[in-house]
């Protein structure tokens, strides 16, 4: 059987509130569609911890920067339901934009801080885009928990910072990152790699984990990161957006791996922008790396 494909507020809610009425623990997995494995490893963490699973499916345009990427984004919607059936997903919400954003919309939800720097700074007006339709989508489906995959780091930490500003009801679970074999992070901008921009690729996260041993051995982030930039360009990147070693919890800068950190990118690969980070493990030698480093300078 397909999955039931929902595209109003009012036939979710009514839907919802039976689930509710019976006691049932209710999740969401928003996604933009184009469905890949990494999407699909969200909706199995969610069905492990909820009763019911909402999947969200809505090309947000609200935060897309360029006019030409919204439309050049993949939209697969049959594909997609297709995909999920089999899972056990219970519910596909996938609203036009003439319901999501009416005529006279005029709110936008803006988290300060974490939104600023790395994407923010070269996507002015993302994650405003982005915290305004995962509000709507939280206040709409009335789900206890939300999933996202920790590949888009930044939005994870705007999300979770939402939520507590908000006093919304709902717990974010935050799932790693799904790879491809040869290490490339899943991702649905990923199919508009030519094949041969695909075989460089994976060079980006492979700086990135050489990066973070170096980071996590003690060495100072200004050398590691121009080093690595160094090498995603000459691997066939055409840009290296921004490459910023920033602390796991609150995503403040740091000099060095000296706490649980993130090494965090994005890069342009022909005219492809792609995104990733990876965790550093902060080591005694890296705080010890760090202090000696900065005696001697
Ligand atoms: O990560 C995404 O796919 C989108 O930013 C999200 C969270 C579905 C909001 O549109």
């Amino acid at each position: 059987m397909g999955i039931p494909i929902i595209r109003t507020v009012a036939e979710l809610r009514s839907i919802v509130a039976v689930w509710r009425r019976d006691g049932l623990k209710v999740a969401v997995v928003p996604t933009m569609g184009a469905l890949h494995e990494g999407h699909l490893s969200l909706v199995r963490a969610a069905l492990a911890k909820a009763d019911r699973v909402i999947v969200t499916l809505f090309v947000n345009p609200m935060q897309f920067n360029s006019a030409a990427d919204l439309v050049a984004y993949p939209r697969t919607e049959y594909d997609d339901a297709v995909k999920l059936a089999p899972l056990g997903a219970d519910i596909l919400y996938a609203p036009d934009a003439a319901d999501v954003y009416p005529q006279g919309f005029a709110t936008t939800v803006s988290v300060s801080a974490v939104s600023e720097g790395l994407c923010g700074a070269f996507r002015p007006g993302h994650f405003d885009g982005v915290a305004t339709v995962v509000t709507k989508l939280f206040l709409q489906t009335g789900a206890d928990l939300a999933f996202f995959g920790e590949k888009d780091f930044q939005q994870l930490h705007v999300v979770r910072r939402l939520v507590r500003d908000l006093d919304i009801p709902i717990n974010i679970v935050a799932c790693p990152t799904m790879r491809e074999e040869d290490g490339l992070a899943m991702s649905s901008r990923n199919v508009r790699l030519s094949a041969e921009q695909r075989l460089a690729a994976p060079k980006l996260p492979e700086a990135l984990s050489t990066s973070a041993e170096r980071l996590s051995a003690g060495a100072p982030a200004e050398l590691v990161l121009a080093e690595a930039r160094q090498v995603i360009l000459a691997a066939g990147y055409d840009e290296v957006e921004y490459l910023e070693l920033r602390a796991d919890h609150d995503l403040s800068p740091l000099r060095a791996a000296d706490r649980p950190a993130r090494l965090i990118v994005a890069a342009w690969l022909g005219g492809t922008r792609l995104i990733d980070n990876v965790r550093v493990p902060s080591s005694e030698s890296a705080v010890r790396g760090f202090r000696a480093a900065t005696a001697a300078a």
